[in-house]
């Protein structure tokens, strides 16, 4: 139902995981995705499964150098981007005394810089063009979360502020930035959070989900197809839960 023919959209850390399922879904809705990522093996992999309306290129999202050569090859083979998805993240686990600075910037740079970076490259164009929309993909970690991940929540929850304040500053060139914040999503990223935490800690977030499962990486794909299209022309500078209802209960 949701058509986005004609449309180009970017989608970082599309090798694996949500980026893909984003990517996969995007163009099965008749897009053009220019998918990003630093794992250049598995991206080749995953975009070359995705049929002639995709393209790649290999990318830190961190360095705006490799962003501007990743940018104008997407805009060679694709055209500008009409939207960007800033799927590319990572998750941390370090002790608020022991981490160094360097560890800070570097969880601080993929998680969140990497965003404004990306937001900065297509924007222009998208001003340009008189419109686009941007999805950032945050976390429920942005309004709750757990011991043994600082500092993630204070990147996502910063993802959440960058999400209202550019879509504040960007709203009068008709472009539209929204966050989406799932909860447990069944992803290699996943099992490396469980790798962290005693087995138990898998059935309790079962438990935690009002709809009795954990959720998958298309759940989240299609909230974000729907932020794409004009279906959601009047939202923005919202923070979409995919969640499972997680975010809802107390107990
Ligand atoms: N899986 C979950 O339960 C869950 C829950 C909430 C939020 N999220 C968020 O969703 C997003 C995707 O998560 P996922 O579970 O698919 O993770 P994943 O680890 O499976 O995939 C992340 C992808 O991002 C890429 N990446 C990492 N650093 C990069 C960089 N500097 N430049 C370019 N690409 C980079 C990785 O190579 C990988 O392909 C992340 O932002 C994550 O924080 C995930």
């Amino acid at each position: 139902m949701i058509d986005l023919t004609g449309r180009t959209v970017y989608v970082t850390g599309a090798a694996r995981g949500i980026g893909a399922a984003i990517a996969r879904t995007l163009a099965s809705a008749g897009g053009r995705v220019g998918l990003l990522d630093v794992d250049a093996e598995r991206l080749a992999a995953t975009a070359d499964a995705l049929g002639p309306s995709v393209a790649y290129a290999v990318c830190d999202i961190t360095d705006p150098e490799q962003i501007a050569q990743a940018a104008a090859r997407l805009q060679r083979a694709l055209g500008p981007a009409s939207g960007l998805v800033n799927n590319a993240g990572r998750n941390a686990y370090a002790d608020p005394v022991q981490m160094t600075t360097d560890e800070w910037e570097e969880v601080f740079d993929v998680d969140l810089k990497g965003a404004w970076l990306m937001a900065r490259a297509v924007l222009p164009g998208m001003k340009a063009a008189g419109g686009g929309s941007i999805v950032n993909i945050a976390s429920l970690h942005a309004s709750q979360t757990c011991r043994g991940m600082f500092p993630y929540a204070a990147t996502k929850a910063g993802l959440v502020g960058l999400t209202r304040s550019l879509a504040l500053e960007v709203g009068a060139h008709g472009v539209r930035v929204n966050a989406v914040s799932p909860g447990y999503i069944e992803t290699d990223l996943l099992t490396e959070y469980f790798g962290h935490h005693p087995p138990d800690v898998r059935k309790a977030a079962l438990h935690k989900h009002i709809l009795g499962r954990l959720g998958t990486p298309s759940d989240v794909a299609a909230v974000v197809a729907f932020l794409l299209s004009d279906l959601s022309g009047f939202v923005t500078g919202a923070d979409w839960a995919v969640d499972g209802g997680l975010s809802a209960r107390f107990d």
